[in-house]
C-alpha cells in the first residue's frame, strides 16, 4: 500500500498539471488501485466550459482502460484553504466501482478531511436499480 503521505504528495504535485485557464481553479488527483498501482490526474478545462474533466475522471478514466476497476482511496488537492471534495459527477463515477473507497480531501495549508464515497453520496443510484 502506497503510504498515506506518498499519495497526497502525488494529488498535490498533480495540480500542477492543471490545464484550468478558465477557473484557474487546479486540481490534483491521485487515485489508489486495489493492488496499490496509483493513476493520477489533473482537472483539464476547454473554452465550451461543459466538456471540462474533473482531476478525479481524468485518474479514474487512466484507471479503467488500463484494466483496473477496483479502488482503495482517491486523495483530491484543490486551491483554497477549504479540502478540496470530489464534485457530484465525479462521486458518481467512482461509486460505480468502489462504493466503499476512502476519499482524502485536501486544501492549502495542510487542511485535510478524509471520508468515504459512501458518506460523500448516500441513498446513491447504482447498478441495482436497474432490471436485469
Ligand atoms: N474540479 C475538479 O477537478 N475536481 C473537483 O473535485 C472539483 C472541481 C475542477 C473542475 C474545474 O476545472 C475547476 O475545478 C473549477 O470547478
Amino acid at each position: 500500500m502506497t503510504k498515506l503521505e506518498e499519495l497526497i504528495s502525488t494529488a498535490v504535485e498533480m495540480r500542477s498539471r492543471a490545464y484550468s485557464p478558465y477557473s484557474r481553479f487546479t486540481v490534483g488527483a491521485a487515485l489508489e488501485c486495489a493492488d496499490g498501482t496509483v493513476f493520477t490526474g489533473c482537472n483539464i478545462e476547454n473554452a465550451a466550459y461543459s466538456p471540462t474533466l474533473c482531476a478525479e475522471r481524468v485518474a479514474l478514466g487512466k484507471a479503467v482502460s488500463e484494466g483496473h476497476t477496483s479502488f482503495r482511496r482517491i486523495a483530491v488537492a484543490g486551491g483554497g484553504p477549504r479540502p478540496c471534495v470530489p464534485c457530484g459527477v465525479c462521486r458518481q463515477m467512482l461509486l460505480e466501482f468502489s462504493p466503499d473507497m476512502e476519499v482524502i480531501c485536501i486544501g492549502e495549508c495542510d487542511n485535510i478531511l478524509t471520508t468515504t464515497l459512501r458518506e460523500l453520496l448516500p441513498y446513491s443510484f447504482d447498478s441495482t436499480f436497474l432490471p436485469e
